[in-house]
């Protein structure tokens, strides 16, 4: 529970969801039991949705875990799909591996271990979009590597930015001034149309001009 909706309606909006296929199934099995922040089935439809309007192929991920995001970015792409997969944690590159087998997706994903906002650095060319969903206290230099990167007409996506209600209260810790100063780097961008959808923990969806 992200505490950002009323509980009652978290759970009908958790619960109207349709239910997923086996491996998408098993990976949130495995992020529940083992304490996965995973983006979760509402929002993996919306990027799904995101995708499929956009007709988004080239998609970088900056913070992938054990493959979810990259999964749904993966499907809704389609056969010309490159999604890339960053994570800083060995154990969620050889999870995601299996994930990427389990679900016929290998050939659509290129992975990548190590820090995503340097790593992004050693992929050449522009990104129909770009997800950020690293540490929270990484997001305005996410922001400011991602948006050059980015083709006119992109989307940048970023998870948790009302960070369980906590942008609203003065910021105790660098993850939450990380959050807040993302959300104000983005709607004073003159390059971005951001709209934060409170789905969750918050998405911003923001479209590069
Ligand atoms: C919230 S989870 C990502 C969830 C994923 N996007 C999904 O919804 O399936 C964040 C992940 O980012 C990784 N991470 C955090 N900071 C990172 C960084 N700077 N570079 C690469 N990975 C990072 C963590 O190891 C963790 O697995």
């Amino acid at each position: 529970m992200a505490n950002i909706l009323t509980p009652a309606v978290e759970k009908y909006l958790a619960e109207v969801v349709p239910p997923r296929d086996a491996v998408v199934a098993d990976m949130e099995r495995y992020a529940r039991e083992h304490n996965v922040p995973i983006i979760g089935p509402e929002c993996g439809r919306l990027l799904y949705l995101l995708t499929q309007i956009s007709g988004a192929k080239r998609i970088f991920e900056m913070g992938s875990a054990i493959g979810y995001s990259a999964v749904w970015f993966a499907r809704a792409a389609g056969p010309q799909a490159e999604v890339y997969f960053t994570d800083s944690d060995p154990k969620n590159v050889d999870l995601a591996k299996e994930n990427f087998r389990k679900a016929g997706l290998t050939d659509r994903v290129h992975i990548l271990l190590g820090d995503a906002v340097e790593l992004i650095d050693t992929v050449s060319g522009e990104f129909d979009i770009i997800l950020i969903d690293v540490f929270k206290r990484q997001y305005p230099a996410a922001l400011k590597k991602s948006l050059p990167r980015l083709k006119h007409g992109g989307l940048v996506i970023a998870d948790n930015v009302l960070w369980s209600g906590k942008v609203t209260e003065p910021a105790k810790d660098d993850d939450t001034r990380g959050v807040v100063e993302f959300n104000k780097m983005v709607y004073s961008s003159s390059e971005l149309f951001p709209v934060i959808v409170p789905l969750r923990d918050g998405v911003a969806v923001c479209c590069k001009a």
